[in-house]
């Protein structure tokens, strides 16, 4: 067996309606003021009046800053940066899907590194040496996973491109999973951040960085995704035990890639991403199984074990359909789901994208993706003629 380091990360807690419990929380912690980070779309949503009245109860002071967009620039994690410092809070609770904590982590790392978040993105002119600021994240949907990551992804509008900062110092401290938050994500989205997760899970599982105990995660979330994906989807708001599932997975498949990688899909659907703001749930549910298809004889025992937790039987079959099956399974859960399963059909008006995706940035596309940092984990190596080729076998 190869040698291997596995990092553990925040606590977690988990219970329905745990997020009332807050104020205690961040009292018996020893903090004094929180400084909320989320969005306009939480706030309308009342997620984030749930997690006040949580704070109120414990009579715990508080400020809420709802200024956080999907895909934040270096700007406006800057800008937030600079109003969290003069906020006098000495905790920072992250409401929301992985942006806002994304951003969360960012602003939090500012407080105790000098400078912009531009000096410590991949590439940059500095490295993370203080811990951040402590961080507290009560994900509202089932999908990134960031509450258990190392990861912040930054957008460059600039150079349209999408980084990340990654160091073990941006673990959030705690994560509080609550279905409760998640009952009222729409279909659309659950079905969308949930793919993200799997996608999550899968890459991390045919990772040529796996390990053991990555793949214990990757497995277990795999099985959980395949099991209640449709359930939390199709009857979410009422459905308790589906989204409980979905929330855990979710954590579990961060966990499993932040230890055992991720690969191509992640590599296009952030460069994508970057170029015609695709939200990342839609783009990696879209490509997950094309870039499978392109991996899939990488490792194909692996394949075939996907298959059979996504509940393929595969009895009978040699490896190779077996593996194969796999990508059959994620395509029929696309196609379950309602999900957009091609990159032409994908429409401003309905929100999937900024602008419609045309097939002459495929090209610039598949230049920058040559650059993507975790490229090297998937099973297969990748040149850009097969980006190409997966590209043009989604569109
Ligand atoms: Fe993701």
């Amino acid at each position: 067996m190869r040698s291997f380091e596995f990092k553990m990360p925040a606590k977690v807690k988990f219970g329905e309606g745990v997020v009332k419990e807050i104020g205690a929380v961040l009292r018996g912690m020893g903090y004094t003021k929180a400084f909320i980070a989320t969005d306009k779309g939480i706030v309308a949503a009342g997620i984030c009046g749930i997690i006040e009245e949580g704070l109120k109860a414990g009579d715990f002071d508080y400020v809420v800053y709802d200024e956080m967009i999907p895909d934040p620039t270096i700007e406006v994690v800057d800008e937030a940066a600079a109003i969290l410092k003069a906020s006098g809070a000495d905790v920072v609770l992250a409401v929301g899907g992985g942006s806002p904590i994304d951003t969360a982590k960012a602003i939090c790392m500012l407080q105790t590194n000098e400078g912009s978040v531009r000096d410590y993105l991949f590439g940059g002119t500095k490295t993370v040496t203080n811990p951040i600021m402590p961080l507290i994240c009560i994900p509202t949907t089932a999908g990134t996973g960031s509450e258990m990551t190392a990861a912040s992804v930054i957008t460059n509008n600039q150079e349209k491109t999408k980084v990340s900062v990654t160091h073990e110092y941006l673990i959030p401290k705690y994560a509080l999973i609550d279905p409760l938050v998640q009952m009222g994500c729409p279909p659309f989205i659950t079905a969308t951040t949930g793919m993200d997760a799997l996608t999550h899970a899968i890459e991390s599982y045919v990772s040529n960085r796996a390990n053991p105990i990555s793949d214990a995660m990757g497995m277990q979330a795999i099985k959980m995704i395949g099991k209640y994906i449709r359930r939390a989807t199709g009857a979410g708001a009422f459905d308790m035990e589906a989204r409980s599932q979905m929330a855990v997975a979710a954590t579990i498949a961060g966990v499993a890639f932040m230890n055992g990688g991720l690969g191509v899909v992640h590599g296009i659907a952030q460069t994508l991403g970057a170029f015609v703001h695709i939200p990342h749930g839609v783009a990696n549910s879209l490509l997950l199984p094309y870039c499978m298809e392109r991996s899939c004889v990488g490792n194909m025992e692996k394949f075939k074990e996907i298959a059979v937790a996504l509940g393929k039987n595969v009895e009978g079959m040699d490896l190779r359909d077996a593996a194969f099956a796999a990508v059959d399974a994620v395509f029929e859960m696309a196609e379950d789901l309602r999900v957009p399963m091609k990159l032409s059909e994908l429409d401003p008006a309905k929100r999937h994208c900024s602008e419609k995706v045309e097939e002459s940035i495929f090209e610039a596309v598949a230049d920058e993706v040559m650059n993507y940092r975790l490229l090297a984990d998937t099973p297969v190596k990748i040149t850009k003629a097969d980006v190409i080729e997966i590209l043009n076998a989604a569109y």
